[in-house]
């Protein structure tokens, strides 16, 4: 390859056969050719046929790859890769084995028609062969979402970054996560997948998750359900969990100590409050230990469980319930007041929000767990007092014996709760119900 390879985006579909094999096979052909190196490859998408629908549903994908060939030798790479894979001329739209699309293709320039999405100049040619950018792929919610999660910086024709677009939730119509994460174990790439297991209607995602954690789930696997029969909140209580929701749960394997566990929910909570802010634009802040607040209403609660064998753990469930769209006055009674929605359940795009949330959180969490795992917990806790809007505030502190009062000063290394009392004493809590000068957050349920 030439000192400065060209750099394109690529789009990959499938609807027969074994879909992920297919890409995976696809991506290894396009390295193998020596001509292409695989940069970036997003998530997997399940998305449902567009033009004719009498067939299975897609997986879709999108790669940056750098190359030394020219837009059109590309061209004949990935048509070649597709017809070794077996593909048969089909109709238009019908049901196809691979289909690899170019979508854009840039090249290194020092002037100034380059963008700023770090790529370089794009070119743009529309001959009988081939068209770029690809015409039609700022209408297809599936090439857009994986494309903004390769490079968010990316510009639409009309100069908008590509990951304001995934806030129009009508780009997620049809379009549901399959597989987080790198999914696909190329040169370079180590293994991070995240599978999705989704469910109509479960007890709870959270035994779910630890029955499938007990049988030997990866670490990442994420279990996801439509509503909950016995929803599991803190201390036994019972968790509301009508359809409209998010209720998922996580397993993950951290080699960590019992008292750390505390550090998994605190990262579940910046996750959230920040895939809120993104997604939904609304201030939602963490409230230790272990729910999100928005505008002082619960909308968020986060529980973590772990079996531990002898002293060793052995994994760790984190189960997050996000009232993305549900009818509060339906909630039981004692949490009515305290508990809100972020959008209302009668949103036309209500499930096409919830499911861009569900992205934004696992992204979220897969980076501040691998930073957590790799430099431990002093990046956390700066992001944590970022978003934890209750330090320096009167708190009151609900538990065991006698509540707690004073200010909430800071979080410990250990993921206490650090409360300066009128007599000047510094009190560490482990845990315990938090009241802050408004109406605080509440359980649901029960
Ligand atoms: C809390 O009491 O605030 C914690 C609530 C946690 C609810 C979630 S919903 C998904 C997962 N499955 C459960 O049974 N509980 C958690």
């Amino acid at each position: 390859m030439t000192a400065t390879p060209a750099r394109a985006y690529l789009g990959f579909g499938t609807n027969l056969g074994d879909r992920r094999e297919n890409i995976t096979k696809g991506l290894a052909m396009l390295c193998e050719s020596g001509r292409t190196e695989i940069i970036k490859v997003s998530s997997l998408y399940e998305t449902e046929p567009v033009g004719y629908t009498e067939q299975g549903l897609f997986l879709n994908a999108v790669a940056l790859v750098e190359t030394d060939l020219s837009p059109q030798d590309l061209l004949c790479l990935c048509k070649d890769v597709e017809v070794q894979l077996g593909r048969k001329p089909t109709a238009r739209w019908g049901p196809r084995i691979l289909d690899i699309d170019i979508l854009m293709y840039f090249v290194e320039s020092s002037d100034l028609s380059s963008d700023d999405s770090g790529d370089g100049a794009q070119i743009e040619m529309d001959t009988p062969a081939l068209t770029l950018p690809h015409p039609r792929m700022w209408e297809r919610g599936f090439v857009i979402i994986p494309l903004a999660e390769v490079n968010p910086s990316l510009l639409t024709p009309d100069g908008r970054e590509i990951k304001s677009l995934i806030r129009d939730f009508s780009v997620w119509t049809g379009i549901h996560l399959f597989e987080a994460g790198s999914w696909w174990q190329g040169a370079g790439q180590s293994r991070d997948c995240r599978r999705i297991m989704r469910f109509v209607e479960v007890e709870s995602t959270n035994s779910i998750a630890a029955n499938m954690a007990s049988g030997g789930a990866s670490c990442g696997t994420c279990v996801i359900a439509e509503t909950q029969t016995s929803g599991r909140g803190r201390q036994g209580r019972l968790w509301y969990s009508p359809p409209g929701g998010l209720w998922l749960s996580l397993v993950l394997r951290p080699r960590i100590q019992s008292q750390d566990v505390a550090w998994m929910s605190l990262i579940a909570g910046v996750a959230v409050a920040s895939a809120i802010r993104d997604t939904f634009r609304l201030p939602a802040v963490v409230k230790w230990p272990n729910d999100v607040l928005v505008s002082g209403k619960k909308v968020c609660g986060i529980l973590p469980e772990t079996r531990f064998i002898g002293d060793k753990m052995d994994f760790a469930v984190v189960g997050i319930g996000v009232n993305v769209a549900i009818r509060t006055d339906l909630l039981p009674l004692q949490v009515r007041e305290t508990c809100g929605t972020l959008v209302s359940p009668d949103h036309p795009h209500a499930s096409e929000a919830r499911e861009a949330l569900t992205v934004s959180i696992l992204d979220n969490f897969s980076l501040l767990y691998k930073q957590f795992l790799s430099e431990g917990f002093l990046e956390i806790l700066q992001k944590v007092r970022e978003y934890c809007d209750m330090l320096g505030r009167e708190v009151t502190v609900l538990r065991l014996g006698t509540p707690i009062q004073g200010i909430a000063v800071d979080i410990d290394s250990d993921a206490r709760l650090i409360i300066r009392t009128k007599s000047g004493e510094n009190v560490h809590v482990v845990s315990g119900e938090v009241r802050i000068g408004v109406p605080g957050a509440g359980y649901c349920g029960e």
